[in-house]
This record gives structure tokens, C-alpha cells and sequence, in this order.
């Protein structure tokens, strides 16, 4: 039986390469940069699968170039690259990567808000660079984290698990979603907020972890900012377009807000000269929350079994648009396999 062809746009872990060669034929592009339009269009050619991860965007253009191509396999929990409908229109599954990453994220998260209210990246870039004379009482003070209120917009998997860390620092923990969820409100005690703005006006550190979706896109903007305390913090390890960044300069202007923990921004890599480099209370990343070697390694492996599962006729652990898989194969492919 000829093996399907599977594009991989960029670098992946030794070991997932390994497995997705054992079942597919691979056309392997092993660099670290995006690969332009036209490399795309050529490794894309004669190919049935797509593993890649990035700012590879799967829109029409891209559908249209490879009418071949059936099965895409986001290495990342998020898929705001897909364009759901035109994959639907050209009957193209994806899948992502998630449950393998909540806990890697959620301690990032942590990090870059302690890291963000105690001024750790300052303090360590102060003391490296010789300034360090004395101890005097107001040097590098910050934000108290224990005991503070935190308010997690998005609580899913990651926010959950966000949540059980901010239970070990005493905080209070508000939450606002699309829907209620009960088991977090039981287990952690997290009380749910129906109204954002009501969570906002409260909430000592505000953690954005929803889905960048048409609904979420600027989710916090101006009015948005206005609304929280004087002293309190904005994370993003969602997606950089949830939170409008020039409204957050004007917040960061105006003095609306403490300050701000990035680790992902409306354009990535962030631009040289953007205006949110010179701020000392911004903390930013290199949108790097589930940056762990084991982790990472295990999303790929993850994505490369979403790809195997597919062309061995069984359904992907983690389809995100079910219902173009169902339209291809429905149930009696599945139990032909079987
Ligand atoms: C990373 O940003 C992911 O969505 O997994």
C-alpha cells in the first residue's frame, strides 16, 4: 500500500519525525524559518497532510493550492490559523494538541505574573548590569501576589489549572467564560463572574487565557482597561489579538494599570521599535507557554498521531471540526477498521 504523503513546513523533534516516518512518506523541510508562500505551494504539492505549527495560515489560498490535501495537524492547543470554514468547504480536517500542555502553560502563566508583580526580569537585568550598591526599603518593590484576587477569563483546561496554582497563594479566584463551570467553582472554588466587567473592576491580576475566536478578538480594549484597578495587572498567554495593544499602551500611559505580563502580541515576531519595548513594567516573552522539552516533544507526538490515526482510517483523538471528518468517512469507516 502506498504510503500518503505528509508536508512538514518546519523543525520538529527528532522522535515524532521518526514516528510519522514509519507510516507516511515525508517531505521534510528542516529549518527553523517560515517557510515562504512558494515553499509552501511546492511541499504542499502531491501532499494528503500537513503537521506545522506557527503562522502558517490554512485559508482559502492555501486550500486552493493543494486540492489534494485532506488532514492538517496544528503542533499547538490553539487553531486561529484555520479558517474553519474554507477547510470545511474543501472538506480538510484539523486537529491540535491539547490536554499535553495545561500544566507547561499554566506555569508559565504563573511565572510571568510573579515575575510581572515582583519586577524579577528588572531586578536580574539591575544587579547583572553593576548597579547594585545597598539594600534600601524601596528598592524593586512590587506587587504583593499572596492573598490577591485573580481573575481568569477563559477557564478552560489551562485556566483551571492556573487556578489550582493561584489556590496555593491564597488568592481569591473570580473566572468569567462562555459557560459556567461547575466542577471549578466545587474543586477550586472559583466563583464565576457572568459580567467581564464586574470581574475586571475586582480582580488584582487579570489572566487572559480564551481562545483568539471573531467573539474574543480585542475582548480587552479601552473600556476594557478603564474598568480595572489602579494596581492591578494584565497576563496574556492567550493569543496577542484578544488584548487590544494600543489601547494597552493608553492604559499604560494614562497610568490606568500596574502593568502587563505578554507573552504573545497582535504581530509575532513583535516588530523592532514597538513602543511596548521600552516599557520597565511590561514583562514580555517570546510566546513561549508551553516551551518545555518534554512538552514540546509531546505535542508533536501528539500532532503526528492525529495524522497517523487519520490515514489509518481511525478518527484523530483531537478533531476540531468533527463534523468534516464525520462528512468524509462517517461511522463505516470506522468500523471497517475496527
Ligand atoms: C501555543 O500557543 C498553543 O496554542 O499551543
Amino acid at each position: 500500500m502506498t504510503k500518503p504523503t505528509v508536508f512538514v513546513p518546519h523543525t520538529i523533534p527528532d522522535k515524532a519525525l521518526h514516528r510519522l516516518h514509519a507510516t507516511c512518506e515525508v517531505i521534510y523541510r528542516d529549518l527553523r524559518s517560515e517557510p515562504t508562500q512558494t515553499e509552501l505551494a511546492d511541499g504542499l504539492r502531491g501532499a494528503k497532510g500537513m503537521v506545522c505549527y506557527g503562522k502558517i495560515s490554512v485559508r482559502e489560498s492555501l486550500l486552493e493550492a493543494a486540492p489534494q490535501l485532506e488532514v492538517v495537524s496544528n503542533i499547538a492547543v490553539g487553531f486561529d490559523n484555520f479558517d474553519l470554514a474554507a477547510m470545511q468547504a474543501h472538506w480538510v480536517s484539523g486537529t491540535n494538541t491539547p490536554g499535553v500542555l495545561t500544566e507547561t502553560t499554566a506555569d508559565l502563566a504563573f511565572a510571568l505574573l510573579m515575575a510581572a508583580a515582583r519586577r524579577i526580569p528588572e531586578a536580574d537585568a539591575y544587579v547583572k548590569s553593576g548597579q547594585w550598591q545597598k539594600w534600601v526599603p524601596d528598592l524593586m518593590v512590587g506587587s504583593d501576589v499572596y492573598g490577591k484576587t485573580i481573575g481568569i477569563v477563559g477557564m478552560g483546561r489551562i485556566g483551571e489549572a492556573v487556578a489550582r496554582r493561584a489556590l496555593g497563594f491564597g488568592m481569591t479566584i473570580v473566572y468569567h467564560n462562555r459557560r459556567r463551570q461547575p466542577n471549578a467553582e466545587l474543586a477550586l472554588g472559583a466563583v464565576y463572574r457572568a459580567s467581564l466587567e464586574e470581574l475586571l473592576g475586582e480582580s488584582d491580576f487579570v489572566v487572559l487565557l480564551t481562545p483568539l475566536t471573531k467573539h474574543t478578538f480585542h475582548l480587552i480594549g479601552e473600556d476594557e482597561l478603564c474598568r480595572m484597578k489602579r494596581n492591578a495587572w494584565i497576563i496574556n498567554v492567550a493569543r496577542g489579538a484578544v488584548l487590544d495593544e494600543s489601547a494597552l499602551m493608553k492604559a499604560l500611559d494614562g497610568g490606568w494599570i500596574a502593568g502587563a505580563g505578554l507573552d504573545v502580541y497582535e504581530e509575532e515576531p513583535l516588530p523592532a521599535n514597538h513602543p511596548l519595548l521600552s516599557r520597565p513594567n511590561v514583562v514580555m516573552l517570546p510566546h513561549i507557554g508551553s516551551a518545555t522539552v518534554a512538552t514540546r516533544e509531546n505535542m508533536a507526538l501528539t500532532a503526528v498521531d492525529n495524522i497517523i490515526a487519520y490515514f489509518s482510517g481511525r478518527r484523530p483523538p483531537n478533531l476540531v471540526n468533527p463534523d468534516v471528518w464525520e462528512r468524509r468517512f462517517g461511522q463505516s469507516a470506522e468500523r471497517m477498521k475496527e
